[in-house]
């Protein structure tokens, strides 16, 4: 990686915060009475961005901590957290939204990970900006992107399809379609 790249790139705790935005978003598009295939495309979506986001953090980011910070609370249960999350990820993997525990297991996944987000955010990030310096972080935000690319890219299709799919209910794409289709109507008439 080269020293414009990490200077160029923005602090990993912004790109953390992000993710977690993305994680929460996604999650808020989930609603009960939404078809059992939007509901699956979105726990896809939520699964998988989880995932990369746990791992990203535990090969770049808490290493970066330790090594600054031993023996803080948070940081310590931090993999064991994640760990439980990947058995719920498990979990919903194996299962349908046909499954009676599925909506259910949904929303203990995202209690265990709005407890785990608020730790992170209202402790280690910042711990991190306190601690790191402005520089650091964003040398860490390059390593981060340059892996998320390669951790996202066998995955690019399902991503593309499950967010399609997933989204597909939600107010802004509703009102995206219905300005779409108004412009096609007007353009129809005035021709
Ligand atoms: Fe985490
Ligand atoms: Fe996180």
């Amino acid at each position: 990686m080269t020293a414009i790249a990490a200077k160029l790139s923005p602090p990993i705790t912004s790109m953390i915060r992000l993710d977690h935005t993305h994680a929460v978003a996604t999650f808020h598009q989930y609603s009960l009475y939404k078809s059992r295939e939007t509901r699956q495309a979105l726990v896809k979506t939520l699964c998988l961005a989880l995932e990369i986001h746990a791992q990203l953090e535990e090969e770049i980011f808490y290493p970066a901590m330790r090594n600054v910070e031993q023996g803080e609370p948070v940081l310590e249960k931090s993999v064991p957290e994640h760990n439980e999350m990947r058995r719920l990820i498990d979990k919903l993997r194996a299962s349908s939204p046909d499954a009676a525990d599925y909506d259910e297991t949904v929303m203990q996944l995202m209690r265990d990970v709005l407890h785990h987000v608020a730790d992170e955010e209202t402790v280690l990030l910042p711990e991190a900006e306190r601690l790191l310096g402005k520089e650091r972080l964003c040398e860490l935000g390059a390593q981060m992107t340059k892996r998320r690319l390669q951790l996202v890219a066998p995955n690019t299709w399902e991503i593309v399809k499950n967010t399609a799919r997933g989204f597909s209910e939600s107010p802004m794409v509703m009102v995206g379609l219905a300005f779409a289709a108004g412009c096609l109507v007007k353009r129809m008439a005035t021709r």
